[in-house]
């Protein structure tokens, strides 16, 4: 074992007790990595709720399953319809701006691949019906930009986290969660949990595509927890 030399270990005071002779000028500057890409969040006003609901009950009138498509272990997801474009029109455009502005080396990482001229292209939306038990095991999406909004959350976190299965666990943030992760700088995993209860409602992410996220159960609860969710393409 290496032992330290304590003359070697100089606090910023002992330093500025060197002499004229002994300091020697140097130049530092730093490099840090590019900018991460991080997510945006935004609560959804009434009206743009009460449309994305009657997309729901018109999806249920004539539902077309997509659950061979997604990667949940959940018993019901729907394709949607985003009548008129309406939905991309107003919002998705609106929330894409705002992403370049927020992170713009996402711009850099992943536009520069583009062509020089392209359009955005919304795929078609769909709705996940969650129930107890079910879940959405850790995934990305196709895309380059992706959204979930909670519609209903039939569930509390706070609740869900007192429950035997959890209550003695050291991963409280997990139970009934929606989580985000990824790598720092130093290659780190971290995580990022949206915790679920009633306030969730109405609120939507935009996330990178890539951004690898997933939903974990929640139990002793007979609701149904309804999120619908999007990727944006190039084309
Ligand atoms: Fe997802």
């Amino acid at each position: 074992m290496i032992k330290k030399n304590p003359m070697q270990i100089l606090d910023l005071e002992q330093m500025s007790k060197l002499t004229e002779e002994e300091k020697i000028e140097i130049l530092i500057s730093t490099k840090v990595p590019e900018e991460p890409v991080g997510w945006l969040e935004t609560e959804l006003p009434k009206p743009v709720m009460s449309r994305l609901q009657s997309y729901i009950e018109t999806a249920k009138k004539d539902p077309t399953s997509l659950n061979n498509d997604l990667a949940g272990n959940i018993s019901k997801s729907l394709t949607l319809k985003d009548k008129d474009d309406w939905f991309f029109k107003t919002i998705l455009i609106a929330l894409i701006d705002k992403f370049l502005e927020k992170f713009p080396s996402y711009r850099r990482q992943v536009h520069m691949q583009w062509p020089q001229t392209f359009t955005l292209c919304l795929e078609p939306l769909w709705v996940n019906f969650q129930k107890e038990n079910e879940f959405n095991p850790l995934h990305d999406h196709s895309g380059v930009y992706s959204f979930v909004i909670w519609m209903q959350i039939p569930t509390s976190y706070e609740e869900q986290k007192k429950l035997p299965i959890c209550a003695e666990s050291n991963s409280h943030g997990s139970i009934s969660n929606f989580g985000f992760h990824y790598t720092n700088s130093l290659g780190r995993v971290s995580q990022f949990f949206y915790n679920m209860e009633k306030e969730a409602e109405g609120y939507m992410v935009m996330f990178p595509s890539e951004m690898k996220h997933e939903v974990f159960p929640f139990y002793e609860n007979d609701g149904e927890r309804i999120s619908i969710s999007g990727n944006i393409d190039i084309v």
